[in-house]
């Protein structure tokens, strides 16, 4: 099926959901630009698929945000989708509470989505149009145990997607969110715990790319996991900080 649009910037592309997002836009003839740190695995990438192009860069850097845009946009032209991906998930219990690791979480999971956002939301308001979708986690609803450093950098992100949302809407922007629950990454590999729902990286990116086909807002699944913490979100904190203390009891 032919999707609505030409050029996609994917960050966080070199594993996981990331990684099958390109794809899986690719085979579907979109131009994808591919971003992350590891530039083998982006090269590999483009070896696998035609019509992904490689652009390395931490998303922490300012500087190599803006100019990975720029050069995007000058060899691919301007750019229509951009999923914001790229992330870290350190688990941390309050105990073992380390300043460093949490403010690194925000700075990737948080700061490396503003710092996108600084030259594509210009870029698209002169262009007249485009699609931005941010991607935090189910885990940005309400605390949660061992998220100490997750939980409140997507949290932020959940938030930001809500302004932009409404005040870009008229400028002809379209901003998504993608609140995923556990889907089989890298990054949920190290967990030791029960992941319920879990689902696989292609099927995630598939339910993504329905969702950002349709135009939606909030693109949240698998629908099991987002119920129960949408139900917790709904909790009064005298009702939802007991239960969530047992959580971690267990
Ligand atoms: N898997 C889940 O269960 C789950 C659930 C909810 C939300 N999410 C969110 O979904 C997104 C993708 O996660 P995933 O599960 O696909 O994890 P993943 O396989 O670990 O992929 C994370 C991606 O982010 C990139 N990245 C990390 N730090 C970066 C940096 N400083 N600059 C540029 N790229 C960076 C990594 O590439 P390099 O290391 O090469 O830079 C990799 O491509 C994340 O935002 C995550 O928080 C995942």
């Amino acid at each position: 099926m032919a999707t609505p649009w030409r050029t996609a910037w994917i960050t966080g592309a070199s594993s996981g959901i990331g990684r099958e997002l390109a794809l899986q836009l690719a085979r579907r003839g979109v131009n994808v630009a591919a971003s992350a740190r590891s530039a083998e695995k982006l090269d590999a990438l483009t070896r696998t698929q035609t019509g992904i192009l490689p652009f390395p860069l931490d998303v922490t850097d300012a500087g190599a945000v803006s100019s990975v845009h720029e050069r995007i946009v000058a060899e691919t032209g301007a750019i229509d989708l951009a999923v914001l991906n790229a992330g870290v998930w350190h688990p941390m219990n309050a105990a073992d509470y380390d300043a460093g690791l949490a403010l690194r979480s925000m700075a990737v999971n948080y700061g490396g989505i503003v710092n996108a956002l600084g030259p594509l939301i210009p870029a698209m308001l002169t262009k007249g149009g485009g699609h931005i979708a941010l991607v935090a986690s189910v885990a940005g609803y309400r605390g949660l145990p061992k998220a100490a450093a997750y939980a409140p950098s997507k949290a932020a992100v959940i938030a930001l997607a809500e302004v932009l949302r409404l005040e870009l809407a008229s400028r002809g922007i379209t901003v998504s969110l993608v609140n995923p629950g556990f889907v089989e990454t890298p990054m949920t590999s190290v967990n030791t715990f029960e992941m319920p729902f879990i689902i696989k990286a292609e099927d995630a990116a598939a339910r993504i790319i329905r969702g950002l086909e349709r135009g939606a807002f909030e693109i949240a699944f698998p629908w099991q996991l987002v119920m129960m913490l949408k139900v917790l979100r709904l909790l009064p904190n005298r009702l939802y900080l007991p239960i969530a203390r047992r959580m971690v009891e267990r």
